[in-house]
């Protein structure tokens, strides 16, 4: 049985995340509207989620018949308001600056219906923009929620989900039901600066790259001590090419102003890489180097 409330999902943005989320929101049996304003970001999209479902019945973790029938229940829009029209769920997943989400929420309260208004669901997926700060400029604040997904969206099982100081509980407890619903483990936290994942994360990322910068260990060694001693399945490095160094630093930055600590100072080496355009597995140059 499918959520009360939520019975179509509009995602707003095609990238990484945007697919992941589409892949396991149609997987579980939601239509979705993914929208982008890049025809060619959604046709990317598409064959991603293609391939991962692919590969996913492969594996026998679904049918071969639930690839074309996930597939079906994705429509692509490159227009906000169509995409939004009857939404009850807007999920947000633009890239990582306050002011271009800012700018599309605003055009989602315009676009969507004024009687819809009140009951439709805002979620953000952000890693480290404030809930609060991007609820200012909305209408209902309450309706407005953080959901952190993890990437690869398809294979993590975490759902961050974060509540501004106006979200409401009963917007926290459809989110909640609606992340158990795509077969994922909700955890509630609080608006602060990297919430619980970044300000963890992140800090161990940013001393292994301390470590490397001194000179503790070469590369491959430091994620080896984390991969062999902790269990990790990836090293801090690599890890941190998979997520994107200009993430990473963007998240540094984020934890440094917010708390005001030194202990949160950017490694100069990961400043030095960013400045320099090497950002991971996305640029093909990172740490370490990838076809791209
Ligand atoms: N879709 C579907 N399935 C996928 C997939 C995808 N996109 N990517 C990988 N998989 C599946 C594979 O099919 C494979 O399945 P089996 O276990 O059945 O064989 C499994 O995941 C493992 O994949 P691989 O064998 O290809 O490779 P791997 O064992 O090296 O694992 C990995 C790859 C899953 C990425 C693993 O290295 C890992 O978990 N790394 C850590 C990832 C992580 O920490 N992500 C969080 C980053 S932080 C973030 O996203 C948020 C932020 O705010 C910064």
């Amino acid at each position: 049985m499918h959520n009360q409330h939520i019975h179509s999902i509009t995602i707003i943005g095609a990238g990484t995340m945007g697919n992941g989320i589409a892949h396991v929101c149609a997987m579980a049996g939601f239509p979705v509207k993914l929208m982008d304003n890049s025809e060619e970001q959604l046709r990317i999209a598409l064959q991603t989620i293609e391939k991962n479902l692919t590969r996913m019945a492969e594996k026998q973790k679904i049918k071969p018949i639930e690839v074309g029938s996930s597939l079906a229940r994705i429509q692509t829009y490159t227009d906000v308001k169509q995409a939004i029209s009857e939404a009850d769920m807007v999920l947000e997943v633009v890239p990582e600056q306050l002011s271009l989400k800012k700018q599309i929420w605003s055009q989602i309260e315009q676009g969507i219906d004024p009687k819809r208004l009140k009951q439709t669901i805002f979620a953000t997926n952000t890693s480290s923009i404030s809930i609060s700060e991007l609820a200012e400029g909305v209408t209902h604040p309450e309706n407005m929620i953080g959901m952190h997904f993890f990437n690869p969206v398809p294979v993590m099982s975490l759902v961050e989900i974060i509540l501004g100081n106006k979200t409401s509980e009963q917007t926290f407890k459809t989110v909640e039901s609606l992340t158990r619903e795509l077969g994922k483990t909700p955890i509630r936290v609080h608006d602060f600066p990297g919430f619980v994942s970044n300000r963890i994360l992140m800090p161990m990322i940013n001393e292994a790259i301390y470590a490397l910068h001194e000179g503790v260990a070469e590369k491959e060694a430091i994620d080896q001590v984390m991969t062999l001693g902790m269990a990790h399945p990836m090293g801090p490095l690599r890890l941190a090419d998979f997520i994107g160094l200009d993430v990473c630093l963007n998240i540094m930055n984020v934890l440094y102003k917010g708390f005001q600590d030194a202990k949160y100072t950017p490694c100069p080496l990961l400043r030095e890489m960013v400045d320099k355009g090497h950002l991971g597995n996305k640029t093909g140059q990172g740490f370490y180097i990838y076809e791209v």
